[in-house]
């Protein structure tokens, strides 16, 4: 049977992250100059952005090994992180392992049914891995797992910044139906 584009995609993004973690590129513990590097996309701006207050419910899609997920932990009440590939989320648990109110988990967060909404959800630099065409159903998908409370919809972006833009990266959705990102 032929595979369709999207499991052939899904299985070169598997393979491309578990031989990262196969290489130790673990980006927790990059060198601070690398840290600061990465802060130019989502640094403390970004994490202020979500006005997290110790209570709230938090998914980050496409966690990766938990570079912005130890920073945001401590300032939630319950943190959710997915990603896609095996490898990848078994280092996360090693690098959080200390954190009581985390679940993570492993899986196509396209497919996946989490069972619950949250207060916030963000994701950095993962969805340059969503086919252009797929990238605004995939922000509707992701916001029908916001909890609901009074929805106003408002679509934010810098000035080339539409969801549909190749270098959409950094999202954040919550409360009122927010959505923010930017471009690079
Ligand atoms: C460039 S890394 C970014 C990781 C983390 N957000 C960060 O900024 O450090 C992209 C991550 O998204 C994950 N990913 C890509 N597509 C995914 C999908 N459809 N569902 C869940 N995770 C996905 C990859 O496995 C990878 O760990």
């Amino acid at each position: 049977m032929m595979r369709s584009d999207k499991s052939r995609n899904r299985e070169h993004i598997i393979q491309h992250y578990d031989l990262l973690i196969e290489e130790n590129n673990d980006p927790v513990h990059d060198p601070e100059p690398l840290k600061e590097y990465m802060d130019q996309w989502d640094g403390q701006a970004f994490i202020d952005r979500m006005q997290l207050d110790g209570t709230q419910s938090v998914l980050e899609i496409g966690v990766g090994t938990g570079r912005l997920a130890v920073r945001i932990v401590p300032l939630c009440g319950l943190f959710c992180g997915i990603d896609i590939s095996p490898k990848t989320i078994y280092r996360t648990k090693e690098n959080l392992k200390k954190s009581k109110n985390t679940a993570l988990l492993c899986g196509d967060f396209l497919d996946y049914d989490f069972g619950c909404r949250f207060d916030v959800i963000y994701s950095s630099l993962t969805f340059m891995h969503i086919a252009d065409k797929h990238k605004q159903k995939a922000v509707i998908r992701i916001a029908d797992w916001i909890k609901p409370s009074g929805w106003s919809c408002d679509i934010r972006a810098s000035e080339e910044g539409l969801p549909n833009h190749p270098v959409f990266c950094c999202i954040i959705l919550q409360r009122g139906f927010y959505v923010h990102f930017r471009t690079s």
